[in-house]
């Protein structure tokens, strides 16, 4: 929420910083390159115009000078009614820099290496069954009983430790079950990874992030329960992993469990370990994030984002609740920004979904303060739960 504000904020900022350099200045002809929405590149600019010098898809660069800035802000501002919208860069590299960062978004959009078509009624149905409210509220209740999960607090490395030895525990029978830390270089919390290996290395991943905030000073020691934002996404993970456990499920596909660290501050965790498996050519048949699912606040039961997301696989975990939930409702809405770590996976051109628990207006009020307690959602996990039975409906649906 913030971060797009303050992203208006600094584009706002920046036209005027820059007018005023083009006034106070007769200068020497100044390149400024920008990238903006192809509708205000053709809106501002002539069809002979030569300052175009790259589109693809929705985003154009143009290379303009400081006067050319002003009248793109002027038209930004008085006809399409917006701030932001476009960026300045400071050398074409990095103005193509992103556009190809736009591309992969694109693409992970609509790619579609998966097959979803439905033919493991039996296994997910009997899987469903097994799913516990009480195991997920468990674990809730222990999650948010540390001080806070901070990336960078006592307590937030503490809380993960938990977790690590608690996926252990959970996977302990099982020899085809690797659960492992995955560090990060550039902070202290980890991000904990449970990987079921399958006949085949192609991934499927669950994931949520681990940590937890509240507040904008002194967050290392402010208490931060976060119980829906998002214990609840991990809990929910957490029986997933062991109903496919002690069922003895073994997989095709590799199915990767990750509690990712540091979300709450810029998405680290995830971008990081995105970027790894980009780097290792791994080839990821799907990306399910879970962050919130525990508060109903919506009409509907399962709100499927549709920004950052891919369009293919959004129907299909659609298709997997009218077909294996019966009495859940889910509807489409958008969070408007890269709100959660399914964002770091689309940047790497991987295609991911994010089922939130509500449309974004009618989501937990509390999340980001120590209100975000259990008893909001009056101290029972039957919300999430239809979250496991879609994510175990996802694993065993995809896996075959
Ligand atoms: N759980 C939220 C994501 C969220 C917020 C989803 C609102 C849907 C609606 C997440 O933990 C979060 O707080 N994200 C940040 C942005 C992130 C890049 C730091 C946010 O929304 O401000
Ligand atoms: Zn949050």
């Amino acid at each position: 929420m913030f971060k797009s504000i303050l992203r208006t904020l600094v584009g706002c900022y920046l036209v005027a910083s820059l007018t005023q350099t083009v006034s106070a200045a007769p200068a020497p002809a100044q390149k400024i390159f920008v990238t903006m929405g192809k509708d205000l590149s053709h809106h501002v600019f002539t069809e002979k115009s030569n300052k175009i010098v790259s589109t693809h898809d929705d985003l154009t660069v143009v290379e303009i000078t400081p006067e050319d800035f002003e009248k793109i802000s002027h038209s930004a501002h008085e006809e399409f009614n917006r701030c932001g919208g476009f960026m300045a860069h400071n050398s074409l590299e990095e103005a193509m820099a992103e556009l190809d960062g736009n591309a992969t978004r694109e693409f992970a959009k609509n790619v579609s290496l998966a097959d979803y078509s439905l033919n493991q009624a039996n296994t997910v149905k009997a899987h469903i069954g097994e799913a516990k409210e009480i195991n997920i509220r468990n674990t809730i209740i222990k999650l948010s009983s540390f001080r806070n999960r901070y990336y960078k607090s006592q307590t937030g490395l503490e809380s993960q430790e938990w977790l690590l030895e608690q996926w252990k525990r959970i996977t302990a029978k099982r020899n085809d079950i690797k659960v492992y830390k995955f560090k990060h270089t550039d902070w202290p919390q980890d991000t904990i990874v449970a990987e079921i290996e399958g006949a085949s290395s192609e991934k499927i991943i669950v994931g949520g992030h681990a940590d937890s905030v509240a507040g904008w000073w002194g967050r290392e020691r402010a208490h931060a329960p976060g119980a829906d934002d998002n214990a609840s996404g991990i809990a929910t993970m957490t029986e997933v992993l062991r109903v496919l456990v002690d069922s003895g499920y073994k997989p095709q596909k590799t199915i990767v469990f990750a509690a990712y660290a540091a979300e709450e501050v810029g998405l680290l965790g995830s971008k990081d370990m995105a970027k790894t498996y980009k780097a290792q050519n791994e080839t990821i048949l799907g990306v399910l994030q879970l962050d919130m699912t525990n508060f109903q606040g919506s009409e509907q039961d399962i709100v499927m984002m549709t920004d950052y997301t891919n369009e293919g696989q959004n129907k299909f975990i659609a298709t997997l609740i009218d077909t294996y939930l019966p009495g859940v409702s889910w509807g489409y809405g958008k969070c408007g920004y890269a709100c959660s770590d399914h964002a770091s996976w689309t940047s790497q051109g991987f295609p991911a979904s994010m089922p939130f628990e509500a449309k974004k207006n009618d989501m937990n009020p509390h999340i980001h303060t120590s209100r975000d307690t259990l008893a909001q959602s009056d101290n029972h996990a039957k919300h999430a739960l239809k979250f496991a039975k879609m994510a175990l409906a996802y694993v065993i649906e995809l896996d075959n």
